[in-house]
């Protein structure tokens, strides 16, 4: 009895002193984890009709579907839903080398205006080039509003 519980001791106190030595040698913190994508676009969707438009120059269109279409045998496709305050991300692998996707792809975005202001058009499209950031990280040109054609 007495030697077990004295071992029991002994046990505790090399987990306290590892634990211990981990917490100072200040171990890494967690990381977030990492999509794996050979491209990734993200950006902002204004809710607004004007063109050309940045950051800032609206508040954000939450809930819109952005797509991603490209022409010309750049074989990507993807969407993705902005948050609450407009922000959106996507990420996919592509045998197409990036410094050829901005020239042959554009975000598009069907969701109405009207969902995010009801005094915004009901019909056309939200859409923007996309420009490299970084190595592989695109961002729109600032999106513009294209009335539906008749
Ligand atoms: C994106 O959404 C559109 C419209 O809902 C759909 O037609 C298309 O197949 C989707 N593309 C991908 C890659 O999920
Ligand atoms: C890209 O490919 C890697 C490796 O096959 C995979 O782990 C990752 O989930 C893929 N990412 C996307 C966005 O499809
Ligand atoms: C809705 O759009 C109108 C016209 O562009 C604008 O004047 C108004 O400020 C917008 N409302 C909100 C809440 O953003
Ligand atoms: C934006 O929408 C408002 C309200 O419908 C309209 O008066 C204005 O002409 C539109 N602007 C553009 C560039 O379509």
């Amino acid at each position: 009895m007495a030697t077990a519980s004295r071992r029991g001791r002994g046990l505790l106190l090399v987990i306290g002193v590892a634990v211990a030595s981990v917490l100072a040698s200040g171990a890494p913190p967690v990381q977030p984890p990492r999509i794996q994508a050979d491209v990734v676009v993200m950006g902002f969707v204004p809710c607004n009709n004007g063109t050309s438009m940045g950051t800032g120059s609206a508040p954000g269109f939450a809930g819109a579907v952005v797509q991603l279409r490209c022409t010309d045998g750049a074989d990507l496709a993807a969407n993705a839903t902005t948050d609450g305050k407009g922000r959106f991300r996507m990420a996919l692998n592509t045998t197409v080398a990036p410094s050829s996707v901005a020239g042959h792809c554009e975000l598009v975005v069907d969701t109405p205006l009207a969902s995010c202001n009801a005094t915004l058009p009901a019909s056309g499209t939200l859409r923007s080039g996309i420009r490299l950031l970084v190595s592989m990280v695109f961002f729109p040109l600032g999106f513009s509003y294209v009335a539906p054609s008749v």
